[in-house]
């Protein structure tokens, strides 16, 4: 974790708007006006973005407070801080971190210890500009070093893992986060190819998925589950979810809101599950007249899972899959 960048221009040139950044940095955010609504925004309130990506959510969190309202930004992406602080290093109302979010708590011990949030989002996945820009190696459109680390130069990257990996590994990567059918036929042919010549672009990878196994999905290049598989791996995502969505919700204030936007089923999976979990007395407890405070539900459901529609689908394609989940952090000692 980076040191914490407020605001008040501690950050150098302090420029604020989008008049410094180049078309490749744009990122659209996803149901905008959904998330707004359902972080329920007080203008004096505490929240925190813990997927800055280019600042489409915040800039527009930001829009709605006042001046001793707060936000804390987060990504574990150099690129999407460096973004930030030129954005929003002016502000005295934002504070900047280079992190994972599995540390937002050490994050928020920073600004004040024991901070508590009104809300806080998740837009997960990977930003458009992550996704354009062919040296980070994400897309198998786009040939690139076989790269996929969000956190740049951090751990083994995709090409480590293709031509380290043992073939049980490699099949366990792509069933599990890929869910792939042909995980063992893909997994092999790496293997066989490596042995010649290791991996070392996407495209080199992808064509080679695609010569090996045929897409059952009209629309879907071979390569798509492996490359998702292995983004997953590598940056470790699920893990980090999991410890993000406990430390969240330990962090929200009462009344608190958490919104998560997930774009495949294994993290949508992970939220729904967790939510449901929190907002269910203990069983042993039921039909009890009076339910201790620590058996109680601590989350309430807010609405049901929020798509995008279709007007947003087709003004921004990569919206298509994306699904927001609401939660309210329930007083202590108070049944829903
Ligand atoms: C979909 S983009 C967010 C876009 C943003 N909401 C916007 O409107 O510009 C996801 C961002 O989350 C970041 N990210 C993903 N996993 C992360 C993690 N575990 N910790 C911190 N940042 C993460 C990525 O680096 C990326 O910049």
């Amino acid at each position: 974790m980076s040191k914490a960048t407020t605001g008040g221009g501690t950050t150098g040139d302090g420029t604020t708007g989008d008049t410094t950044l180049s078309e490749t940095t744009r990122h659209t955010p996803v149901l905008l006006p959904q998330v707004l609504a359902a972080l329920n925004i007080q203008a004096s309130g505490t929240y925190m973005d813990a997927t800055y990506g280019r600042g489409g959510h915040a800039g527009a969190i930001l829009d709605e407070l006042i001046a001793n309202g707060r936000l804390l930004c987060l990504d574990r992406d150099s690129a999407a801080i460096a973004e930030a602080r030129v954005r929003f290093g002016g502000d005295s109302r934002v504070t900047i971190f280079l992190a994972p979010f599995s540390a937002l708590a050490q994050c928020a011990d920073q600004v004040l210890p024991g901070l508590k949030f009104d809300g806080i989002l998740f837009d997960l996945g990977v930003s458009s500009p992550q996704l354009d820009d062919a040296s980070r190696g994400f897309s198998f459109m786009q040939d690139g070093p076989l790269d996929m680390r969000m956190s740049a130069g951090e751990g083994p990257s995709a090409a480590d893992v293709v031509n380290g990996a043992p073939l049980s590994e490699l099949i366990r990567i792509f069933r599990e986060y890929g869910e792939e059918r042909l995980a063992p036929r893909i997994a092999r042919a790496i293997v066989q190819d490596r042995e010649s010549q290791p991996f070392e672009r996407t495209t080199q990878l992808a064509e080679m998925i695609a010569r090996v196994a045929r897409s059952k999905e009209r629309h879907k290049h071979p390569a798509t589950r492996v490359f998702q598989a292995l983004r997953i791996h590598v940056n470790g995502e699920l893990d980090e979810l999991k410890a993000a969505l406990d430390a969240a919700h330990a962090r929200l204030a009462p009344r608190g809101r958490l919104a998560v936007i997930s774009f495949h089923s294994l993290e949508d999976r992970m939220v729904k599950q967790f939510m449901r979990r929190h907002s269910l007395a203990d069983p042993m407890y039921a039909g009890l007249p009076d339910m201790p405070v620590h058996a109680r539900p601590t989350l309430k459901l807010v609405g049901k899972p929020i798509l995008p529609d279709e007007t947003e689908t087709s003004s921004n394609p990569r919206a298509r899959s994306a699904r927001l989940r609401v939660a309210e952090r329930l007083d202590q000692g108070i049944a829903a």
